[in-house]
């Protein structure tokens, strides 16, 4: 399905001087919302290990759980781009296996890209799936697939020499020819630099404001996902009371009766059921 939103407008929007806006998305509802609010691009992250599937962090996460998830939010999204997340183990043996893969997300899945993490080690990489004709999204800093590596999640580029890595990572995934970026947890000045190392538009998450966009876990800006707040995500709405105090509110009336009520029940007509008795007493 061709989208409003294309490739060339996420490449153009940062000369534009637009900024860009992404969030993740997991199923029909949040990809049609998404749609709907009008954002520019919408992931489908493997995040889900974590916010739908209450595992750990995200390396459990497979293939089929991607191209499962992404085929719906794919349904709710007309205008977005729909970007698939590579799951861990995806990408990283071979890069017959990585082109292959990201083939499947876009083939069977639908979407229009794929992400990936991984910096100047990935470079390569990531030039062979774009040479395959598959829009690549980067995604470096905290990489949250190796976080254990990274020392947790945690902020990254604390020293001079780690933030001067996470520079050159961006330069050489621009020159292997992503469409963006994904920077994640770095302090804000690096964010700055960052985005003026590379014409590609680096979307921050925990990145500062002096980034050439913005993205968040949905789950954690609408308050669902109740395990801990990252200190850069802003909590736009509390939806996890709103539904659990529905649920508690619906227990309360099934147990005393009040719920359904006449308008949420289906009428027979009495001579309908004045027949059912007389056959039911025969
Ligand atoms: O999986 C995900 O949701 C992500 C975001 C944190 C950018 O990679």
């Amino acid at each position: 399905m061709s989208k409003e939103v294309t490739i060339l407008d996420i490449q153009r929007a940062k000369a534009e001087g637009r900024k860009l806006v992404m969030v993740t998305a997991y199923d029909y509802p949040f990809g049609l919302m998404a749609d709907q609010a009008g954002v520019d691009l919408v992931l489908v992250g493997d995040s889900l290990g974590m916010v739908v599937m209450g595992l750990e962090g995200t390396i459990e996460v497979t293939m089929e759980h991607m191209i499962h998830h992404i085929k719906a939010v794919v349904r709710g999204c007309k205008s977005p781009l729909v970007i698939g997340d590579m799951p861990f183990m995806s990408y990283n043996i071979s890069v017959r296996e990585a082109i292959h893969n990201a083939g499947r997300l876009m083939k069977e899945g639908g979407c229009d890209g794929i992400k990936l993490e991984g910096g100047v080690d990935f470079a390569p990489t990531i030039e062979a799936i774009v040479k395959a004709g598959i829009p690549v999204q980067g995604h470096i800093g905290l990489t949250p697939q190796t976080a254990s590596a990274l020392g947790g999640f945690k902020m990254q580029g604390k020293d001079a020499a780690a933030a001067r890595k996470i520079i050159d990572d961006a330069v050489a995934l621009e020159q292997a020819g992503v469409f963006s970026i994904v920077l994640e947890a770095v302090p804000a000045p690096l964010g700055k630099l960052v985005a003026g190392a590379v014409k590609v538009p680096i979307i921050g998450i925990g990145a500062g404001p002096d980034v050439d966009g913005q993205v968040l876990v949905t789950y954690d800006m609408i308050g669902l996902f109740d395990r801990f707040v990252p200190k850069f995500v802003k909590q736009y709405a509390q939806i996890r009371n709103i539904i659990l105090e529905a649920m508690k509110a619906y227990k309360t009336e099934v147990l005393e009766a009040a719920f359904p009520a006449p308008e949420h029940s289906f009428k027979m007509p009495e001579e309908t059921l004045a027949q059912l008795k007389a056959m039911i007493k025969e």
